[in-house]
C-alpha cells in the first residue's frame, strides 16, 4: 500500500511528479488556503503531510493530535514557526524544512525592498500612476543616500549573510547582532558585531533575518523604533510578529523613523483596512521573499524528498528533529 499524503499547497509540478508513483496523494490546488476542517480532516488520514505557514494550515497540537497516523510534516518553507516541533517530537513525527535553497531569492527581494524604501521608488511609483507627475525639482522624493550608509542585520544565518552579500555591493558599512559572535564570517564578510541597542542607535538601515520564536515575537516594538533615528529605515522579510505592527504605523506616521520595507506582516494576508497602508513612506510586498520561479520548483524538489525518505524509513535530509529518531 503507498503511503496517503496531503499536499496543502499547490507545488510546482517537479515535486508531485516526484509523488506521482510513490504516494496516494491529495493537493490542494485552490489559490486561497484550505479551510481549517478540510485541512484537519486530512491530516486525519495522512501518514505525510507538505505543510505551509498560514493561518488555517497551522501544524499546531490540534493538527498533530488529528494525524494520528502522522509519520513526517514536511514543510515547503525555512521557516518552521507555524509547526510545533517539540508537540511533534514528543509524538514520535518528522518535522523537516528546505533550508538554503530560498536563501538568494529572500536576499534579493529584501535588498530590492531596502532600495525602493531608501529612495521611495513605490512612492515615485504611485505618483506617476496617479496622473500626479507634474515637475521634475532638486526637491522632489528625496531619498536617503545607500553607498557608504550602515547596514545592521539581525540575525546573521544564510539569509542575513547573504544579504550582507548585497550590501557590500554597495559600499554599505556592516553591522549585525544576534545571540552568538560569528568570528569567521566578520573576516569574510567585512562585518562587526554590535549590541542589539546599538545597532538600532546607530545603523541607517536595519534588516530583520532572524527566525519567529518566543525570544524574537515583538522584538522590534515602541522603545526599540523610538531608539532608532529619525533618518533609518527597517526591513523584514524574516516574520511579521517580529515586529510590532501597531508600534510600526505610528512610528512611521509620527515619523520617528524614515521608513521601512516588509515582505511579511503580523496578519496574511493583511486586511484591506490595515494602517499600513494608508501610509506613503512604506514599500511592500505580499509575502514574495522566496517567489521566484526556480526556487520555488527547488522548494518543491527538497520538500518532497525530505517527505518521501521520512515515509520510506530513510533519515531526511533537512531533519529538524533528529532526537525522533533516538525513540
Ligand atoms: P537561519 O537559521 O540560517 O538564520 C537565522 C539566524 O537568526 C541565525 O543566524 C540565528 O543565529 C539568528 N537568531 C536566532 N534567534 C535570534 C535572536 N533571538 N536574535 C537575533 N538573531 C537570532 O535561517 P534563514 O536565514 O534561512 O531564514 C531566516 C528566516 O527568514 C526564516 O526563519 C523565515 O522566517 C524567514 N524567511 C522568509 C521568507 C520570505 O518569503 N519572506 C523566505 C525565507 C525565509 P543564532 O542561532 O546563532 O542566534
Ligand atoms: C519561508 O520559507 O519561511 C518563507 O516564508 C516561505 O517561502
Amino acid at each position: 500500500m503507498l503511503p496517503r499524503v496531503f499536499v496543502a499547497t499547490n507545488i510546482p509540478d517537479i515535486g508531485l511528479d516526484m509523488l506521482l508513483t510513490k504516494a496516494n496523494f491529495e493537493i490542494w490546488r485552490d489559490i486561497e488556503p484550505p479551510v481549517r476542517e478540510y485541512f484537519l480532516e486530512q491530516i486525519s488520514i495522512a501518514d505525510g503531510v507538505v505543510a505551509i505557514p498560514g493561518a488555517t494550515t497551522k501544524m499546531d497540537r490540534e493538527a498533530i493530535d488529528a494525524g494520528k497516523n502522522l509519520r513526517i510534516i514536511s514543510s515547503y518553507s525555512v521557516g518552521y514557526d507555524h509547526i510545533d516541533v517539540e508537540y511533534a517530537t514528543e509524538k514520535g513525527i518528522l518535522v523537516t524544512n528546505t533550508p538554503g535553497v530560498l536563501t538568494d531569492a529572500t536576499a534579493d527581494l529584501a535588498f530590492g525592498l531596502l532600495l525602493m524604501a531608501a529612495r521611495r521608488m513605490s512612492e515615485g511609483e504611485r505618483l506617476m500612476r496617479s496622473g500626479g507627475w507634474r515637475y521634475w525639482g532638486p526637491r522632489m522624493l528625496l531619498g536617503q543616500q545607500v553607498a557608504g550608509s550602515s547596514l545592521g542585520i539581525i540575525g546573521l544565518g544564510r539569509i542575513g549573510q547573504a544579504m550582507a552579500k548585497r550590501a557590500r555591493g554597495f559600499d554599505m558599512k556592516l553591522y549585525y547582532t544576534g545571540r552568538n559572535r560569528r568570528p569567521e564570517l566578520e573576516k569574510e564578510l567585512g562585518i562587526s558585531f554590535l549590541s542589539f541597542e546599538n545597532i538600532l542607535g546607530t545603523c541607517d538601515f536595519i534588516s530583520i533575518h532572524c527566525p519567529l520564536s518566543p525570544e524574537t515575537r515583538s522584538l522590534i516594538g515602541e522603545k526599540e523604533l523610538k531608539m532608532m533615528k529619525d533618518t533609518a529605515i527597517l526591513i523584514n522579510t524574516s516574520r511579521g510578529p517580529v515586529v510590532d505592527q501597531k508600534a510600526l504605523a505610528r512610528a512611521l506616521k509620527e515619523e520617528w523613523i524614515a521608513g521601512a520595507g516588509l515582505d511579511v506582516f503580523e496578519k496574511e494576508p493583511m486586511d484591506p483596512e490595515d494602517p499600513l497602508l494608508q501610509l506613503d513612506n512604506i514599500a511592500m510586498t505580499p509575502h514574495l521573499g522566496s517567489a521566484s520561479v526556480k526556487t520555488r520548483e527547488d522548494m518543491a524538489t527538497m520538500a518532497v524528498t525530505n517527505l518521501l525518505a521520512g515515509l520510506e524509513g530513510k533519515v531526511p535530509p533537512n531533519l529538524l528533529n533528529p532526537e525522533v529518531l533516538k525513540k
